[in-house]
């Protein structure tokens, strides 16, 4: 449904003062396929605006900056367990984060998180009336392989969990958890950003209580099949070649960021259609709510399986994008480049309207409400 593919993206959209304030700060550029970014704002970010610095790192599409190579490269898939027994690979802020994935896995793009480490390390993403959710993204990218959260969702009607690959020019494979709806999951793909007429999405029922139990949800993305599986059972599958539409492959095939998200769809500022899909507008008088200060979902691990197309040279570091093909996909290569731009340094001159957030970042949230209309 259209509700679900605006879902994923709206999280993104609505992102963080942060976004909004650097928004403002460069001017607020915006770039699309048919505009692209100047050369003195080169980068277009995840939100659509041009931008240097921090725009030039993950979610920086490379088809609308000013040059293929405009973006940061994309730090290389690495394989690994991840879990949570502190919060030292996440960096907290991501103003800091510089492009280097081997100081850190994961960026909190916006929100709140608490690691409540029982058995071990066990990581909350929290949701409260004003916070607007909370997202977290892989510094890492991933060009297929198979992925296993093992998560809790939340159970409250309007509240979304999410688990979702998300590449810079918006491929996306999800797995989604409208609250409401603790015995189902949904699943669902899409390619460049493109919303079909048809959705893609399907539900997966008659699971036991999703909210109080763990249960390992998969993305197994390989170049000819995606499927979906819960507890090592496929729940779906997908072939590359049942994705062409009029000779295009409209199948996921670009390197992913790993996304995991809790957030509001059942608030007033979004379309019905999303309010009623999620379970309806949210209970913030929940005594859930009330007990704890804030809904959430909880992760344990995060299983990442690298399954490249082609074999790793031993000194790469990053995924380049080239050229489209004839058939609007354009290539992905392995580079040895730096994914560092120190970012940091490129955003000392912005960091003082950073305050003005609040009076920015309105500005900014009813300009990207109205780019998303
Ligand atoms: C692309 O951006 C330009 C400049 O902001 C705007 O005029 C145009 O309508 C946009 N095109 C699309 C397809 O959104
Ligand atoms: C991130 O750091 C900047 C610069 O120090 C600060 O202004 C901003 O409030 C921080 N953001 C969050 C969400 O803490
Ligand atoms: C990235 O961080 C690691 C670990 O702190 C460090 O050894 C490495 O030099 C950094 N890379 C760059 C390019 O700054
Ligand atoms: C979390 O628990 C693990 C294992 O019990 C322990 O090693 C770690 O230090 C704890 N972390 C925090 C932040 O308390
Ligand atoms: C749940 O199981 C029943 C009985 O097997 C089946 O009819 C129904 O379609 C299932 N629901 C979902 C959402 O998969
Ligand atoms: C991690 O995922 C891989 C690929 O699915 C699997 O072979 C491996 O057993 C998993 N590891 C753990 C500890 O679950
Ligand atoms: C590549 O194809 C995409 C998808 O059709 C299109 O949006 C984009 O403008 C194309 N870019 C170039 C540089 O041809
Ligand atoms: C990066 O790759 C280029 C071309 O393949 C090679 O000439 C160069 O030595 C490599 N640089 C490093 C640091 O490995």
């Amino acid at each position: 449904m259209f509700t679900l593919s605006r879902s994923s993206r709206v999280l993104g959209l609505l992102s963080l003062g942060l976004a909004g304030s650097l928004v403002s700060a460069q001017g607020g550029q915006t770039c699309n396929a048919t505009t692209l970014c100047p050369s003195s704002a080169p980068c277009c970010s995840e939100y659509g605006f041009c931008g240097s610095g921090s725009f030039c790192l993950g979610g920086c599409n490379p088809l609308y900056s000013n040059a293929l190579d405009s973006c940061m490269p994309e730090p290389v898939c690495e394989s690994a367990i991840h879990t949570f027994p502190d919060l030292s690979r996440i960096i907290m802020n991501t103003t800091y984060y510089g492009g280097n994935a081997t100081e850190h896995d994961w960026t909190l793009d916006k929100g709140q998180i608490i690691n409540t480490n029982t058995s071990g390390g066990e990581l909350a993403l929290l949701l409260t009336e004003t916070n607007g959710g909370t997202r977290l993204s892989s510094t890492r990218y991933i060009h297929y392989g198979t992925i296993t959260a093992r998560l809790k969702t939340g159970r409250w009607g309007g509240v979304v969990t999410a688990f979702i690959t998300m590449s810079d020019i918006k491929d996306e494979i999800d797995w989604e958890f409208p609250g409401s709806q603790i015995t189902e999951g949904q699943t669902n793909y899409f390619w460049q950003g493109d919303i079909p007429a048809q959705t893609h999405g399907t539900t997966v029922g008659n699971l036991t209580d999703t909210f109080s139990n763990y249960h390992d949800y998969t993305i197994d993305w390989q170049p000819d099949t995606l499927t979906w599986l819960i507890d090592g059972n496929i729940v779906r599958q997908l072939k590359a070649s049942d994705a062409v539409t009029n000779g295009v492959s409209q199948y996921p095939n670009t390197p992913s960021r790993i996304q995991l998200s809790i957030w509001p769809a059942g608030i007033s500022s979004e379309p019905s259609g999303t309010v009623e899909w999620s379970g309806g507008m949210i209970n913030w008088q929940d005594p859930d709510y009330e007990t704890a200060g804030h809904f959430y979902a909880l992760i344990q691990s995060v299983n990442i399986t690298c399954s490249d197309p082609t074999t790793e040279p031993s000194d790469a570091t990053s995924y380049v994008y080239g050229k489209n093909s004839s058939t609007f996909t354009p290539s992905v290569a392995f580079s040895n480049l730096t994914t560092v731009n120190g970012a940091v340094g490129s955003l000392s001159g912005v960091k003082g309207v950073l305050g003005l957030w609040t009076v920015v970042g309105a500005a900014a949230f009813s300009l990207l409400g109205a780019l998303l209309a």
